[in-house]
């Protein structure tokens, strides 16, 4: 801690909350060698300045090293532990052309900034210059050890159900949470892609700098899906997209009649987004590398390798509709032409970057999106 952190919390409560040993001065007696900012320089996997005031970045653009803080960041490998931070600051000191120049400055030395929220501040005003709430920072810091596996990729994902209406207040959708589909959004992104997530109806938050677009219907995630493939180089399938909707939503909310006879409705087949979109990039001889996934019920390697080829697409992957809706884990088996490769039981987040490790090496072997 510095000074002037020790102003808003005291080191009693620094150490209590976090079970971990503080360290203010350098001459702390606790290090047996006085060479604590070396000690811990050492030790760390990373340095994260959390929060980074406008002071603290200027003293560190400089070189400065009169306090335990700036004086382990000078002294820390640069090659090995990365420097991180996490700025907040008053708007105007935030867009103060020296702050700026500061940021610039630590960036071009190597650092990572990594960004302000935007809201009330606690001097009252709002704008930019808050801190990235701890969630974000943990996000941004575990995103920053990824492998970037898919840097200049431009990764377009649908993800979650579709609901199809019947009438106003009433309509049909299913079981997918889009947990699966918001995980690949993140490991993509985390993999240093450009993200774009079309999510159908589900309460689930955007991953770290991910641009979402939200539909309802199976024909919105079709329009929203057509809007945005041009520009992608991944197309990822993974919403489970209703096959079939009513074929007329009534516009008015549907009343019994008094008759005991439930109203019959007319269900008409929705557009295979994924299919057209494979078939289209084939057309066009466009290098955009097409995923779909299958969820079943049984017969899990045959339904996923007939889909595949159905859907001319050089990469499916299976799961186990009903074990996983709504889960936090999965088992995936990943089917190409040559075979299947099993991913087993895990969290969707380690599921999904290893699906996109493996998309990656794939894509990096000059994989063609034929699936035929
Ligand atoms: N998919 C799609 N558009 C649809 C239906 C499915 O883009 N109208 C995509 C899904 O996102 C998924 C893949 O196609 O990537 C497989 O979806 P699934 O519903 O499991 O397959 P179906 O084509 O419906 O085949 P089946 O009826 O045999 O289950």
């Amino acid at each position: 801690m510095t000074e002037a952190a020790g102003q808003f919390i005291t080191p009693v409560t620094m150490q209590a909350l976090s079970q971990r040993p503080v360290y203010g001065s350098q001459w702390d007696a606790r290090a047996d060698n006085n060479m604590l900012h070396i000690n811990l320089s050492r030790e760390a996997d990373a340095c994260l300045i959390a929060p980074a005031s406008a002071d603290f970045m200027a003293k560190l653009a400089q070189g400065r090293a009169d306090d335990l803080l700036s004086l382990l960041c000078l002294a820390r490998p640069r090659q090995t532990v990365p420097l991180l931070l996490a700025p907040a600051m008053n708007r105007e000191m935030w867009s103060h052309p020296a702050t700026q120049r500061n940021m610039a400055q630590l960036r071009a030395d190597g650092a990572t900034v990594l960004g302000v929220g935007q809201g009330d501040q606690a001097c009252g005003e709002t704008g930019d210059g808050r801190m990235l709430e701890p969630q974000e920072l943990l996000d941004d810091l575990v995103a920053f050890f990824q492998p970037k596996s898919l840097m200049g990729q431009q990764v377009l994902i649908t993800a979650g159900p579709t609901y199809e209406a019947i009438d106003p207040v009433r309509g049909i959708t299913n079981l997918s949470s889009g947990k699966m589909g918001f995980a690949i959004a993140r490991a993509a992104r985390e993999a240093g892609a450009e993200v774009t997530l079309v999510a159908g109806p589900v309460s689930l938050a955007t991953p770290r700098g991910v641009r979402r677009v939200d539909v309802r219907s199976a024909r919105d995630m079709q329009a929203a899906v057509a809007q945005q493939v041009d520009a992608a180089t991944v197309f990822i399938a993974c919403a489970a997209v209703a096959d079939w909707r009513p074929a007329v939503a009534a516009d008015q909310k549907i009343k019994k009649d008094g008759s005991g006879q439930a109203p019959e409705l007319d269900f008409v087949e929705n557009p295979d987004i994924l299919a057209a979109v494979a078939q289209s990039a084939r057309a066009l001889s466009r290098a955009l590398y097409c995923v779909g996934f299958a969820a079943e019920s049984q017969d899990l390697l045959a339904n996923a390798q007939a889909k595949r080829t159905r859907k001319g697409v050089p990469l499916l992957v299976g799961n186990i509709g009903p074990a996983t809706f709504g889960q936090d884990d999965n088992a995936l088996l990943l089917v190409d032409e040559a075979g299947a490769l099993e991913l087993p039981h895990n969290s969707k987040l380690a599921l999904a970057r290893q699906l996109i490790a493996n998309i990656a090496r794939r894509i990096r072997a000059g994989g063609q999106n034929d699936g035929h």
